[in-house]
């Protein structure tokens, strides 16, 4: 497992779901190879809940980071767990075709292109 995916895994146990009890965790590398993490944050309202995934990518910009090759995401089920729809729309916005890493806690692993899981995205370029 790499070091990517181990982050993604570390970072899951400080995920704030006492509402779903589903904890992610996202590791997003940067180009200068930096690594910025971020858990599933959740609120009693359930709405305002923000996605491990999304917690990474703005921590990684407000850290002033831009270019980005790889995320891993790690949940505990046996069906490796994608980045839902509005995560798929915020890793197009600031990261393109990204490579996608699904990591479980049992060592299984698969690999996506976000243009696979998101195609025909609506950005900027419609504007
Ligand atoms: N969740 C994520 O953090 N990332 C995903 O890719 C899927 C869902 C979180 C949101 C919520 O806190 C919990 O998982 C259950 O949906």
């Amino acid at each position: 497992m790499d070091a990517l995916a181990e982050a993604a895994i570390a970072v899951r146990n400080n995920a704030y779901a006492p509402f779903s009890h589903f904890k992610v965790g996202a590791a997003l590398q940067d180009a200068a190879g930096r690594t910025y993490t971020g858990c599933n944050v959740e609120n009693a309202t359930f709405g305002l809940t923000i996605c491990a995934e999304r917690v990474a990518v703005f921590r990684a910009i407000s850290d002033g980071a831009r270019h980005f090759p790889r995320i891993a995401i790690a949940a505990d089920t046996d069906t490796l767990t994608p980045p839902c729809g509005a995560c798929r729309q915020i890793l197009w916005e600031f990261c393109g075709d990204i490579e996608i890493i699904l990591v479980n806690l049992r060592g299984q692993r698969e690999t996506f292109q976000l243009k696979d899981l998101f195609p025909r995205p609506y950005d900027a370029s419609f504007l």
